[in-house]
């Protein structure tokens, strides 16, 4: 079967600088992988790169089939790519309706269907994106990305510097997402056991290289490998 993501070769950076060199991955429809590594080691460069929002400067990314990697980043989105980036760039001067309602595209995720997997949410429809604690902030930004009606959501640190509770209420509607309803996705965190049980796949990068491929459950169940590639054990 093809794959529905395939990065060849890939390199890029931001201007001449070459930050991730030589990745190549590939990721079935509906399955989840963790993007891992420790600080600096170009995890959100290799999302924004996805995304379009960084400069390649080699190989190639396919999505269902078709190069992606020569188009504009609203093109991307419009062929399918998902992107919740790191600083969560939500319209702080809209509503979180209007937030929604801005860049919903025709699919099966409505911003009706979005208040479900987000109680808290639907609470807050009326309220400006700057009244929002960070962790609402986020779920906003996830559930912006999925009226979007990608085939790829694409999670940059989606569970930073938000609190315990909220970081399980997160974590339930991600899982929701993409284990029940089947969304594919690649979700970056640095601290791995959360985000590795709701994955199938891991990837751990260094220095913009990929170091340590292999399943998720696996990865987990080896606290000293994960000591050793990103100094956590858990
Ligand atoms: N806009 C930028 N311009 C130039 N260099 C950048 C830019 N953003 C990141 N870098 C550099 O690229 C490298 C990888 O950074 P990146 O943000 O991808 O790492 P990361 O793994 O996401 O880190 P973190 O865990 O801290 O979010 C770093 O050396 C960083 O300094
Ligand atoms: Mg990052």
């Amino acid at each position: 079967m093809a794959e529905l993501l395939e990065v060849e070769n890939l390199s890029a950076g931001y201007g001449e600088a070459v930050v991730l060199d030589g990745i190549s991955l590939a990721l079935g429809e509906g399955r989840t992988l963790a993007l891992l590594g420790r600080n600096g080691t170009g995890k959100t460069t290799f999302i924004d790169t996805l995304a379009g929002a960084t400069r390649q400067h080699g190989g190639s990314i396919r999505l269902g089939g078709q190069r992606i990697d020569g188009l504009a980043s609203h093109l991307r989105a419009a062929a399918g790519i998902g992107w919740v980036p790191q600083e969560r760039n939500i319209f702080k001067s809209l509503t979180v309706h209007e937030n929604l309602t801005a860049v919903a595209r025709p699919g099966a995720w409505t911003p009706a269907r979005a208040y479900e997997m987000f109680p808290r949410l639907a609470e807050r429809k009326g309220n400006l994106g700057t009244q929002l604690s960070g962790g609402e902030q986020q779920m906003l930004a996830v559930a912006r990305a999925l009226v979007v009606n990608p085939r790829l959501l694409l999670l940059d640190e989606p569970l930073e510097g938000l609190a315990p509770i909220i970081v399980e209420e997160l974590l339930r509607a991600i899982r929701r997402i993409t284990q029940g309803e089947g969304l594919a996705a690649i979700i970056v965190e640095q601290h791995p056991q959360a985000i590795l049980a709701i994955s199938d796949e891991a990837v751990v990068l260094d220095h913009g290289t990929i170091v340590h491929r292999d399943a998720a459950a696996t990865l987990a169940s080896q606290p000293e490998v994960l000591d050793r590639l990103l100094g956590v054990a858990r």
